[in-house]
């Protein structure tokens, strides 16, 4: 089975909690749980990982780097600063979705800038929860696409 991984950086643990006018009421579980019933439903190996650790994400990345068919990445406060986040990620060769619960152009001028934008296939931003699953969707279909022109 095609495998898709889901990553989730620094503090993306406490939505729900963590300022719900800009990241909505709804808990990470509640997200990831309808993310596994897509994946079920499409027969599709959906893998989730949340760390608040930079080099935790990283070893993430590295683990899954020649085994995953696609990959979506919130990287939370990483994504305007880390590097090393993005270095590993250039190890990935599958598609790679960038995700943003809030719409990072409306907000502080530090968060205009995303250090993975131009290495994804695509970046959503400001959707809240509905941007992973149009994210987890997409990628299925493209791996459908891609498995039907290599039969
Ligand atoms: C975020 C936006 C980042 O600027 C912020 O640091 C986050 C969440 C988002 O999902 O909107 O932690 O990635």
């Amino acid at each position: 089975m095609k495998k898709i991984v889901i990553i989730n950086g620094p503090n993306l643990n406490m939505l729900g909690k963590r300022e719900p006018e800009l990241y909505g009421d709804t808990t990470l579980e509640q997200i990831n749980a309808e993310l596994c019933e897509i994946g079920r439903q499409k027969k599709v190996c959906v893998e989730i990982f949340q760390s608040n650790h930079e080099g935790a994400i990283i070893d993430k990345i590295q683990a899954i780097s020649d085994q995953c068919a696609g990959l979506i990445i919130n990287p939370g406060a990483f994504t305007h600063t880390s590097i090393a986040i993005r270095d590993a990620l250039l190890l990935i060769d599958a598609p790679i979705i960038e995700i943003h619960l809030s719409n990072i152009y409306k907000r502080e001028t530090f968060r205009h800038k995303s250090v993975i934008s131009d290495i994804a296939v695509g970046q959503i931003t400001g959707f809240g929860e509905a941007g992973y699953f149009f994210a987890l969707k997409t990628l299925i279909s493209d791996i459908s696409v891609r498995s039907d022109y290599n039969e």
